[in-house]
């Protein structure tokens, strides 16, 4: 069945010239149209924006428990959708039925994390430095967020903005990414039925260019608030520049090129199951996916042919088998990604299949479950060898392709680890807890996983990075309630005369030359 999505605003299918129609295609069967996606304007973005804002004074003033029970019935109508959901992620996206359930799972979990903090954002009294005043602060929501996500989580991510955004008191225009728009849509339906009253959650369809050009509209309209932005580096310094522009600091979550150091005391068994997971799970198209293994020169060779023949034995093909990875999400990533390939060079060494490139009947995978040539299905590509200098050690590179280097000094790995400039996640293996903090203190990406996968941050964890990942801003758990309210500090003297802070003040007089005798 193919489904005919439109952009939803204040309620309504959203009125307006229509940008186009865009479909939307199962990855794994591309014949197999899975939703028409009218396209909207950068006008009916901006539309959109001002709806949610005029929506916004009225859901803030519904009680933050009230609102956090709306939370709660997110978490059950998503948990009793939870099978339908992942089959239609598995169908839009071609993600494994297991991983598919387990994103949905991350949202109930995000769910039930937050609809307790109805019942608390908490503020604080705090003493004044004065008699008869007295000082507090409060948490004030920002106003309208502008939510861009990408779909590589189509629903899960989502959930990270939406959910914390909502239950402090904002309202939401949220452009998924097109080519994910029936899991969009179906979370969109899903948390509408919690019973949000109309404008509080938008949801807008529109290409990048006609969403760049809504948001400087709402930006300039004073009717966006706040910008969570997940996507790539280069469109977030974007973001980044027109939302300074506004002196807005959005939150950003970005790209990444994830490390994993493996020193002479790891459990090599472990750090290629952790390696096969965050390598080649999503077909390595989560931010949090491995980029490179930094393996020392000791194990080097027994953990490579161990990765290797992992790899090599590794299910690809169709999702709804039991498989590691499946197609790429959408042409767009299949198509670039076939660009990295082209960063192999001639001092590589390649493992983990019979071929590289497209599966097709004549560059087959053995042991490939289903058809190749129905849809986007690349083998699994393990690069040795990589040199500091080299693309593929340096860029991002969404899809099944993991680099493997040496080194000699965990110093070494370290600053390898740091090198490319991003700072998302991060993984050691290793039995020595001297070598473990060493690497937590030296290394700047924001996760840091020890004898565990770069992959599968939990709900309630500050997820988030730096440096090419991002601009510090962190989601999940307490600390995405910064993005989405802001410290009102309020002071109340009922003194009732102008006491003056720092000049009245009375003073205790110290003995500040006392010494104890002998
Ligand atoms: C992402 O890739 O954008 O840690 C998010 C993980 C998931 C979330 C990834 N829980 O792999």
């Amino acid at each position: 069945m193919t489904r005919k999505i439109a952009s939803i605003v204040g309620g309504r299918p959203a009125t307006g010239a229509a940008a186009g129609v865009l479909t939307s295609t199962n990855p794994s069967r591309l014949e197999d149209v899975v939703a028409e996606v009218s396209l909207a304007t950068g006008a009916t973005f901006a539309s959109a924006c001002a709806a949610a804002k005029r929506a916004q004074p009225s859901w803030a003033d519904v009680p933050a428990p009230v609102r956090g029970r709306a939370i709660a019935a997110m978490s059950r109508i998503v948990e009793a959708n939870k099978e339908s959901l992942a089959r239609l992620i598995t169908r839009e996206l071609g993600k494994p039925m297991t991983e598919a359930l387990g994103e949905v799972q991350e949202i109930i979990d995000t769910c039930d994390f937050f609809l307790g903090e109805g019942r608390r954002l908490y503020g604080q009294t705090v003493p004044s430095e004065m008699p008869d005043k007295q000082l507090f602060t409060f948490r004030v929501p920002v106003g309208t967020a502008a939510v861009v996500t990408a779909g590589n989580f189509p629903v899960a991510v989502p959930s990270w903005y939406l959910v914390p955004a909502l239950v402090t008191g904002n309202t939401v225009v949220w452009k998924p990414a097109e080519y994910a728009a029936a899991s969009a849509m179906a979370l969109f339906e899903l948390l509408q039925a919690a019973g949000l009253p109309d404008g509080v959650l938008n949801i807008v369809f529109a290409d990048g260019a006609a969403t760049f050009e809504g948001l400087g509209e709402a930006l300039a309209a004073g009717t966006v608030d706040k910008i969570g932005f997940t996507g790539s580096t280069e469109v977030g310094a974007r973001i980044g520049e027109l939302a300074g522009r506004h002196l807005q600091s959005p939150c950003l979550e970005l790209g990444g090129k994830n490390p994993m150091v493996i020193t002479p005391s790891a459990d090599l068994e472990l750090a290629v199951e952790g390696a096969l997971f965050s390598g080649f799970g999503t077909a390595g198209q989560r931010c949090t996916s491995l980029g490179t293994v930094i393996v020392h020169e000791s194990v080097h060779d027994e953990f490579l042919a161990r990765f290797g023949s992992a790899v090599s034995a590794a299910g690809v093909g169709d999702p709804a088998q039991d498989v590691v990875y499946g197609p790429m999400l959408d042409e767009k990533f299949a198509r670039r990604y076939e660009e990295y390939l082209g960063w192999i060079q001639p001092h590589h060494k390649i493992l983990g299949s019979s071929g590289v490139g497209k599966i097709s009947g004549s560059n087959p995978r053995a042991g490939f479950a289903g058809d190749p040539e129905a849809g986007l299905f690349y083998h699994p590509v393990i690069v040795d060898g990589l040199l500091p200098g080299d693309a593929l050690f340096r860029q991002e590179t969404f899809g099944p392709i993991v680099g493997v280097m040496t080194y000699g000094r965990l110093e070494e790995a370290i600053a390898l680890a740091n090198e490319p400039g991003y700072g998302l996640s991060s993984s050691i293996y290793s039995g020595n807890p001297r070598e473990v903090f060493a690497f937590r203190r030296g290394i700047s990406a924001g996760m840091v996983s020890v004898n565990n996968s770069t992959s599968g941050a939990e709900a309630h964890l500050p997820f988030g990075g730096n440096g090419k990942s991002g601009n510090g801003s962190r989601q999940s758990g307490i600390w995405v309630l910064d993005q989405f309210t802001r410290w009102q500090a309020m002071n109340w003297d009922y003194s009732g005369h102008l006491q003056k802070a720092q000049m009245d003040v009375a003073e205790l007089v110290p003995d500040l030359d006392f010494r104890l005798t002998s």
